[in-house]
């Protein structure tokens, strides 16, 4: 038997003010996004905004529904419009932020594990890492180098 290590190293930025210009300017397109998120059942709203590699920015925003599992999550209605508008392009960067009703939020919020997956379908069709950086509703912003720093052993398309 022999025992493998996995380990991911993350960036924390004290604040938004932090992270370079560009990244910043994403993470102010997923602020507005969330604040239009439809949450009415969990009062928790979030956005998410993509950077594509032509510099466009696509924003989305979860969706939720009176029967609760056919909402969606804000991540894969960003990555799925991208992919469903933007087909050709690569994605560089997605910024995500919260904001609940119910309680402050200052911890960093990371994406579900289905939108884990689902971003990384992405990631490994483009060949090239989806820079994620995540947040509360404010305070510190963590940055993961890729899809793949947040799900290491991924299932993909190779397995098929
Ligand atoms: N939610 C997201 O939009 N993204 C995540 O990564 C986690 C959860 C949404 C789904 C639901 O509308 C609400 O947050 C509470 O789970």
């Amino acid at each position: 038997m022999k025992k493998h290590h996995i380990t991911t190293t993350l960036e924390v930025y004290e604040s938004i003010s932090e992270l370079e210009g560009p990244i910043q300017a994403l993470m102010h397109k997923a602020q507005v996004a969330r604040d239009k998120a439809y949450a009415p059942y969990s009062r928790f709203k979030v956005g998410a905004a993509l950077l594509l590699d032509n510099d466009e920015v696509v924003t989305g925003n979860n969706q939720e529904n009176a029967a609760f599992p056919s909402g969606l999550c804000a991540e894969r209605v960003a990555v799925f419009y991208a992919g469903a508008e933007h087909p050709g392009r690569s994605i560089k960067a997605l910024a995500l932020t919260v904001h609940s009703e119910t309680k402050n939020i200052t911890t960093p919020v990371p994406p579900c594990g289905a939108c884990r997956q689902s971003l990384a379908e992405y990631e490994v069709r483009q060949e090239a890492p989806i820079e994620i950086y995540f947040m509360g509703a404010t305070g510190k912003v963590v940055k993961a180098a890729s899809v793949e720093a947040l799900l290491p052993l991924v299932f993909d398309s190779s397995f098929l």
